[in-house]
């Protein structure tokens, strides 16, 4: 038996990961009507948190987030403080992130088919899509640029859900990292040329990164490899890489020339935007593989993991919360100002009498729930995490995270918390062109997102967004390659 820790209104349960900036747990919390919901907290460790400017960025970035809605996003809750800590609360995505399946694929040899790598990229690249073009409530663009897109920060549900984490709080830690201390961290194997070269980014910077995270599934290596940073970098900014039919052949052509168009070195020839990607990676699936769903993912991934999965459950049943869990909730860092209207946080930190009674009702109804999908209105209706903890395996491999959660029983729940996509605009009017400048294509209207709501003020900052990433020593490399 493991007592878990309880931190605002969440009670941490195993960790995650654990890296330099942070560390991930899985935890528990209860929505109004008692039901327990699994979260990822990321919680900053100490000697960070003493830093009031690298908090203040981490506020800023997870503003940023938290507004975005979409599908294939991991919702970001909030950012709080608790007990003198400092975390943020986020959608638990049930499953493995790109990184470990990836990992995984190289121990057993075998490679992801390419039905997969496709879907997984078509649905990144929909996500990105829909925070590139990302609006407030007055129709002014937000501007977001992940700049952290990487097989670390892509997870692939259980259920064959592919979610993007961590928008916006790369920046945070990338421009950190580099003003303070000088050093360039952040996964530099991921970056585009601009970034690399320090210039200033647009949205185009992440289809890049989608090119790269779409070689390395399609051929389990990724495209820029080097023994030291700085030949990692002139890699990158070259933007040279071997084939992918080179490294993994009988790779559809259709989908190498997707793979080519993202990983171009100049903006200006590469897909305008993530959608264009999207699209053109949802049209090969449709020809490769037409009765292609997101259930073919899941069952890919449950059958990679079968061991780690059934771990994962036993684990969590061994968990018990705290004899008097309290109602301090600790203080939320994402306050509402002039340009920001704080997200209900949808979560207390225990289940009340009156919830309880709820719960035990919806318990009794959760089965016919299951079959006819989410309630309407429910703000989780489409998340993995919806139903409950999980609870013990069945022994039918489809059951083994399904069962137990409307999202797979139902397996419209995605549908459901997407808005009805905007009307369309009239095309904009051409931007002038400036002299020896690619100016960045102007974005269709997103399909998925929507903005802060009503009367929020924008919250894009133009300098922090427009700032590079770092400056390299150009003469340097110069010299390298001379
Ligand atoms: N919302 C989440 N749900 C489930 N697992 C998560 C979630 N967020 C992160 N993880 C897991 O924790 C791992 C580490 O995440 P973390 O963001 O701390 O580091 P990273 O992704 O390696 O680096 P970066 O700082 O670039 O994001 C992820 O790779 C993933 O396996
Ligand atoms: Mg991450």
């Amino acid at each position: 038996m493991r007592r878990a820790q309880q931190l605002g209104r969440y009670h941490l349960l195993d960790r995650i990961a654990f890296g330099g900036m942070a560390e991930i747990y899985r935890a528990k919390t209860f929505d109004a009507t008692g039901q327990p919901h699994l979260v990822a907290v990321k919680r900053v460790l100490a000697h960070l948190a003493e830093d009031d400017d690298f908090i203040q960025m981490l506020v800023d970035e997870a503003k940023i987030a938290s507004v975005l809605r979409h599908a294939s996003i991991a919702r970001v809750y909030e950012f709080a403080r608790a007990h003198g800590e400092y975390f943020i609360a986020m959608e638990h995505v049930d499953g493995k992130d790109m990184r470990t399946v990836l990992e995984r694929c190289r121990t057993k040899k075998k490679p992801i088919p390419p039905e997969h790598a496709a879907y997984v990229a078509a649905e990144v690249g929909s996500a990105l899509h829909a925070a590139h073009s990302a609006v407030d409530s007055r129709n002014r663009p937000l501007r977001i640029i992940h700049r952290d897109v990487s097989p670390s920060n892509i997870i692939c549900s259980y259920a064959g859900e592919v979610k993007l984490c961590d928008f916006g709080i790369a920046k945070a830690t990338l421009s950190r990292v580099t003003t303070k201390t000088g050093v360039i961290k952040g996964k530099v194997k991921y970056m585009s040329p601009e970034q690399a070269l320090g210039r200033k980014l647009d949205h185009r910077s992440d289809v890049f990164s989608l090119g790269s995270c779409l070689y390395e599934m399609l051929t389990r290596i990724p495209p820029f490899t080097a023994t030291n940073e700085m030949d990692l970098l002139i890699k990158v900014r070259d933007a040279k890489y071997r084939p992918v039919a080179e490294l993994t052949p009988g790779i559809p052509n259709e989908l190498e020339q997707i793979t080519d168009r993202c990983l171009t070195r100049s903006r200006a020839n590469r897909y305008q935007t993530a959608a264009e990607a999207e699209g053109d990676l949802r049209a090969f699936l449709r020809k490769f593989m037409p009765n292609y769903s997101r259930s073919h993912l899941g069952r890919f991934i449950r059958k990679m993991f079968a061991q780690e999965i059934e771990r994962e459950l036993r684990m969590l049943e061994e968990f018990v919360m705290t004899d008097e869990p309290s109602d301090d909730v600790g203080e939320s860092l994402m306050v509402r100002d002039e340009d920001f209207e704080p997200p209900e946080v949808p979560f207390q930190p225990k289940p009340t009498s009156v919830s309880i009674i709820a719960a035990q009702e919806s318990a009794r109804e959760s089965r016919q729930m299951s079959r006819v999908g989410p309630l309407p209105g429910d703000d989780f209706s489409g998340d993995s995490n919806f139903t409950t903890m999980p609870k013990a395996p069945a022994h039918d491999e489809e059951d083994v995270h399904g069962a137990n959660t409307r999202i797979l029983e139902t397996g419209r729940g995605r549908s459901a918390q997407r808005p009805v996509p905007p009307a369309p605009e009239p095309p904009p009017a051409p931007a002038p062109r400036r002299r020896g400048r690619t100016q960045p294509p102007p974005l269709p209207p997103a399909r998925t997102t929507r903005g802060p709501g009503p009367g929020v003020r924008p919250i894009y900052d133009e300098d922090l967004h427009s700032a590079p990433t770092m400056i390299i020593d150009i003469g340097r490399m110069r010299n390298r390659r001379s």
